[in-house]
């Protein structure tokens, strides 16, 4: 594995990079094994898995009763498309409307379809229910947001990477300042707003937890301006903060939530909207889908995947062992050291360059001992691993982060 890879490691990473698009830019690490909270490289190295596949693994590697209900229902009926009803959809509406409490469900597969469904489904809302005029339809993002990379998405985004050299543009965004009320104030002044979409905690721009109180005065805005609250908790849902949702912190309920995911616990790209009838409904038969949405593999997994959740108390495991972490990270003294934040197990330390030394070069030296982490925005590190993860496992962890941070301190 990385500084001195060899042979398997070095072969498999070119493989990628003659044949694979150039749309990444890994650690050099090829695995190969989960389980739990850990996984093997090709050469039999074992990690912690720091990144979770961004959030997507919160219940652990290859959960035993997600894999089992992977192989029984793959072996019964995959995939039927939305042409026909299959046996296994209607359970899993009524099962996910009802944990989170929502009249209806609209599944998709990835996060960014999603968040599309969101933003066409707040669109028609707009024009149907609240009588904005054809096409004039407004939705209020943040700065820094990262809602996937589809042209509309990145559309709505600040960032360069993700929008550079891809215009035209999606038009109908207003771009407003994350953790400002004001600016949501000022911005809603516009009748033709729809829609503020927002994530309850910035993940991709490097664990941005906003001001508390900030999300129940934002929702508290939208409905006196009869503005959907859209709440993208992709990153930030199914127990990774502490709380099912992270919304939850503050008893906010979204008028469109969207969730994706850990939603599958990372076997199998299931994503979901959720509304209540009077928006959900705008969408008419035709207008919207997906030809794997709702497929009855991605609902049973999906069922079992929020059932680990809910059984296992990730949620409450989430909440404590991100306070025992944090406490860790606040207790390491270094000068490259300079803040650690976060809620629940999503969490980031930002790490301060020193003689050339990145938090990328911070990250290989993880890796080595034993720990996958990666660097978001060059000087964040992310460090969000599996819910399942135990108090020996967080103390081992802590060990690990502080003998890495001390080495280059
Ligand atoms: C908050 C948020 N929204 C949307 C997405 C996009 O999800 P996907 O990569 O499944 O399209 C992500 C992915 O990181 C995310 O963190």
């Amino acid at each position: 594995m990385i500084t001195e890879m060899n042979t398997k490691s070095e072969q498999l990473i070119s493989l990628e990079d003659k044949h694979g698009a150039h749309n990444y830019h890994p650690l050099p690490v090829v695995l190969e094994r989960g389980e739990g909270v850990y996984v093997w490289d090709v050469e039999g190295k074992r990690y912690f898995d720091f990144l979770s596949a961004y959030s997507a693994v919160n219940q652990g590697h290859c959960h035993p009763r997600i894999v089992k209900t992977m192989v029984d229902q793959a072996q019964k009926l995959a995939l039927t498309s939305r042409a026909f009803y299959n046996n296994v959809l209607g359970e899993y509406e009524q099962f996910i409307t009802g944990l989170f409490g929502y009249d209806k469900v609209l599944p998709m597969n990835t996060g960014a379809e999603g968040v599309e469904t969101a933003l066409k489904l707040a669109r028609k809302w707009g024009y149907e229910k609240k009588g904005v005029a054809e096409n004039q339809a407004k939705i209020i993002v943040c700065a820094g947001n990262f809602h996937g990379r589809t042209i509309s998405i990145i559309s709505a985004s600040s960032d360069s990477d993700s929008r550079g050299g891809f215009g035209p543009y999606t038009p109908g965004f207003i771009t407003i300042p994350y953790n400002s009320t004001s600016a949501l104030a000022e911005a809603l002044k516009d009748k033709n707003v729809v829609g503020f979409m927002v994530e309850p905690i910035q993940g991709e721009a490097g664990v941005m937890v906003p001001d508390e109180g900030y999300l129940q005065t934002c929702q508290a805005m939208c409905k006196d301006a009869n503005v959907l609250f859209i709440a993208d908790e992709i990153q930030t849902g199914i127990a990774r903060t502490g709380k099912m949702l992270a919304c939850d912190h503050e008893g906010v309920r979204a008028d469109i939530l969207i969730l994706g995911k850990a939603l599958s616990g990372g076997m199998y790209p299931v994503s979901a909207i959720l509304a209540d009838d009077e928006v959900m409904l705008c969408i008419k038969p035709g207008q919207h889908g997906s030809t794997y949405g709702g497929n009855p593999l991605g609902c049973k997994v999906a069922m079992t995947a929020m059932q680990v959740v809910t059984e296992e108390k990730l949620a409450e495991n989430a909440e404590e062992m991100g306070k025992i972490l944090r406490a860790e990270l606040k207790a390491i003294q270094s000068d490259i050291l300079t803040t650690v934040r976060g809620k629940g197990l999503l969490n980031a330390i930002v790490i301060k360059e020193k003689n050339g030394k990145t938090a990328w070069d911070v990250c290989l030296k993880l890796a080595e001992n034993g720990l996958l982490a990666k660097p978001t925005h060059g000087d964040i590190i992310r460090f969000a691993p599996p819910l399942v993860i135990t108090k020996s496992q967080i103390m081992e962890c802590a060990a690990i982060i502080r003998k890495t941070i001390e080495s280059f301190s």
